[in-house]
């Protein structure tokens, strides 16, 4: 069976997806798209300028030196030529988030099937476009919420869903990082109007695990946030979000981009038991005094149950970010190929973007949204 030919545009987290389709049953890179010429030099072109370092042991050693083209992958520095290629039938979105509509519309109207990073798009009338350019197409479609393929958190969801917990009364997500990299292209990401500030870049990873984990629709939003932290951004360094759940259960997030490390917590809290899931980017953290030799840890344990009972599992690298991203677009690949069926659905990344939007109106109006997963936005008073 001959591979399908794919194509990465936008060469930061992209490389995660080159890495991918460098190394896929389904899939071999055959072209890559930037406008910044550095980044199409060389594979490596992106890590000698500072930014995405981490990335780069995804790669076979001595692949970053060599030119994209002494493996045999096209460049291009406009998106219309790789789509005028027929060969490409695959293409990995990886562009700032306020390109994503536009473009997203655009590959889909030449006939290739679309892996596109997160957010799906900044509002809702870019959202609607792209659904209904992916159902004109009939292509195969899905955004990079990696943390769906994250092995420790699927391990939590199937502790929820194998009726491990019990039906989820609380599920709370605590994130804690530095900020985002100041060297991304031109900025972009430091500008709420090219990001769509915190909460829609990225705690929208955080409102889908919510509902990936519990099984259930978010029913109710509220939010405060925290500011000025760091000045050279104009929105939030911090989202305290939290709300119900559609039929019951209530959910927290706290995010923070005002750390020294990454760390995420997740736990699940229900009649029968408890699960609780921590991830880290590096095996030695500094919130562990580098104590400890794993990136991921499971623990579960029947409600009352005594320490020893409490189960416990930990994951190596292929928990971490650089890894579930590539193993995401791996996936992709095999779901265009029609072996499998995209884990994030056009409709999980709508509602992902859908909850963002609630809670940042929540947070400017000082007041909860309601029925954010019927799309109906009554607002209560402030409380
Ligand atoms: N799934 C995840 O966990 C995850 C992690 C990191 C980034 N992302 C997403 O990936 C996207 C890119 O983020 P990044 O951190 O790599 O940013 P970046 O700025 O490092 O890279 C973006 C690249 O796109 C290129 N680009 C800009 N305009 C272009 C155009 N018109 N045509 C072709 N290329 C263009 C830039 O030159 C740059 O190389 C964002 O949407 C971000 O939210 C997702």
């Amino acid at each position: 069976v001959s591979k399908l030919k794919a194509a990465v545009v936008g060469l930061g987290i992209g490389h995660a997806h080159c890495a991918a389709y460098l190394d896929s049953e389904h899939a071999e890179l055959a072209a890559v798209c930037d406008v910044w010429p550095g980044r199409l030099e060389s594979v490596g072109g992106t890590f000698s300028q500072g930014s995405m370092r981490e990335l780069r042991g995804l790669y076979p050693a001595g692949l970053e030196d060599k030119r994209w083209r002494d493996i045999g992958v096209r460049t291009y520095s406009r998106l219309n030529d790789l789509l005028a290629d027929p060969e490409i039938r695959l293409v990995s979105v990886c562009t700032p988030d306020h390109l994503h509509a536009e473009q997203a519309c655009r590959v889909l109207e030449a006939g290739k099937h679309l892996l596109l990073e997160k957010p799906l798009a900044l509002d809702m009338a870019g959202a609607e476009a792209i659904g209904r350019a992916v159902e004109k197409s009939g292509k195969t479609f899905s955004v990079d919420y990696e943390f769906r393929l994250n092995p420790a958190v699927m391990k939590l969801r199937e502790l929820v869903s194998g009726g491990f917990t019990g039906p989820v009364e609380a599920l709370s997500v605590h994130h804690f990082r530095t900020p985002f990299k100041r060297d991304k292209y031109r900025h972009w990401i430091q500008k709420q109007v090219f990001s769509g500030g915190l909460i829609v870049e990225e705690t929208s990873h955080w409102l889908d695990l919510a509902r990936y984990i519990s099984g259930l629709e978010v029913d109710s939003v509220s939010c405060r946030t925290a500011a000025g932290i760091h000045a050279d951004f104009d929105y939030e360094d911090i989202a305290y979000l939290q709300g119900e759940f559609a039929g019951g259960g209530i959910w927290q997030i706290s995010h923070a981009l005002s750390g020294f490390a990454f760390s995420l917590n997740i736990c699940v809290h229900g009649r029968r038991g408890t699960a609780w899931c921590a991830l880290k980017e590096n095996p030695r953290s500094l919130l562990d005094g580098k104590q400890t030799s794993y990136c991921g840890i499971v623990s579960w344990g029947e409600a009352g149950a005594p320490a020893e009972q409490v189960q416990t599992l930990t994951y190596g690298e292929e928990a971490t970010e650089p890894y579930t991203i590539r193993a995401y677009a791996r996936h992709f690949a095999a779901c265009a190929a029609g072996e499998e069926e995209p884990r994030v659905s056009f409709n999980d990344a709508r509602l992902a973007l859908e909850l963002s939007l609630a809670a940042r109106r929540a947070a400017a109006a000082g007041a909860t949204v309601d029925n954010v997963a019927a799309g109906d936005t009554a607002r209560k008073e402030p409380r």
